[in-house]
């Protein structure tokens, strides 16, 4: 991936969204249940409803401040919409109402899922998680979703099952990036079934406390915060059990630079560059790298025994 550095609009301190002014906005939230019930006809409208009342799960701290928000929507890599980091705009153009998510393959109850039947059946969260682009700039955000775990209980995967693959829309009418053929479109990712079983995996559905917006991902992405962020696909459209490992997107252009497991590791470098410190965008402050991006209490069990793989790269 080719970084790009963003200069001249760093954020003051005072940008970052204060956790009260979040707290407000949730609680504006729990007042949206005449909203929700209206979702049929919005959805046929092409707007988005309010997200569900939910609340915070505590597991996840952060232990750093919240990225401020405008940053994390306006500096983003989305390259169905182009090369760089400024496709907010341009994202801004694909519809997310009507979607469905597909989910089949090797599971007993394939399905495809009106994106809000799904958010009416899944159990919503909010999550304030580290995002770790592995082109070494870092974010803390907001994210709302469920756990991929509730989704994959639904549609039960069968024995067989051994991978996910995450596949994103393609819609060329609104996404220029299609245009650049030498790239192999669609964006796919993917991760083993044990991962997907990890409680750290998740699917937001919202950031900020608002619906997800199209440049994050919008209206549905995946996200493993202790992998570089490029495994962690937007816009979803299907998902697919199977049981031979996918191939991904990145995987296909560059092997060597994009590893299947990408796990963040601040010892082992990027051939192009070092992973040891990353940074945080608004700020530009430079913080060092954790290990598993800081969340191997919970993930690090799931690669005891993994023989002869590249786990970091
Ligand atoms: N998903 C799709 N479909 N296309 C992309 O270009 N970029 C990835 C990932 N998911 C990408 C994608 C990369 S490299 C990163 S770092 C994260 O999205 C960025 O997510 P954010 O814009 O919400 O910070």
């Amino acid at each position: 991936m080719v970084i790009h550095r963003r200069r001249g609009w760093n954020s003051p301190a005072s940008a970052i969204t204060p956790q009260d002014a979040l707290l407000n906005r949730r609680a504006l939230m729990s007042g949206s249940a005449g909203l929700l019930a209206a979702a049929p006809a919005l959805a046929q409208s092409g707007a988005v409803p309010a997200l569900p009342p939910h609340a915070r799960n505590p597991a996840f701290e952060p232990g750093r401040a919240l990225t401020a928000e405008r940053e994390a929507t306006t500096y983003n890599n989305f390259y169905e919409f182009g090369s760089h980091k400024t496709i907010a705009r341009d994202a801004a153009r694909m519809p997310r109402r009507p979607w469905t998510l597909k989910v089949d393959g090797l599971v007993e109850n394939p399905r495809e899922f009106d994106i809000d039947d799904l958010i009416r059946l899944m159990p919503i969260e909010e999550r304030v998680l580290r995002l770790r682009c592995v082109e070494a700039w870092a974010m803390t955000v907001p994210w709302t979703g469920f756990p991929l775990a509730a989704l994959m209980n639904l549609v039960k995967p069968l024995g067989s099952a051994k991978y996910l693959a995450f596949q994103t829309a393609q819609l060329p009418a609104v996404m220029p990036g299609l245009r650049q053929s030498w790239y192999p479109w669609p964006h796919m990712e993917a991760c083993t079934i044990a991962e997907a079983g990890n409680a750290m995996s998740f699917m937001p559905v919202g950031l900020y406390g608002q619906p997800l917006p199209p440049q994050n991902g919008g209206p549905v992405r995946v996200l493993f915060p202790w992998k570089y962020g490029f495994k962690s696909g937007k816009s979803l459209v299907r998902i697919t059990v199977q049981e031979q490992r996918p191939a991904t997107f990145w995987g296909t252009i560059q092997p060597s630079e994009y590893g299947f497991w990408a796990n963040v590791n601040p010892q082992v470098a990027h051939p192009r560059w070092s992973q040891a410190t990353e940074r945080l965008i608004g700020t530009n402050e430079r913080v060092p790298t954790q290990m598993w991006n800081g969340y191997g209490e919970f993930v690090a069990s799931l690669y005891e025994g993994v023989q002869g793989e590249r786990l970091f790269v």
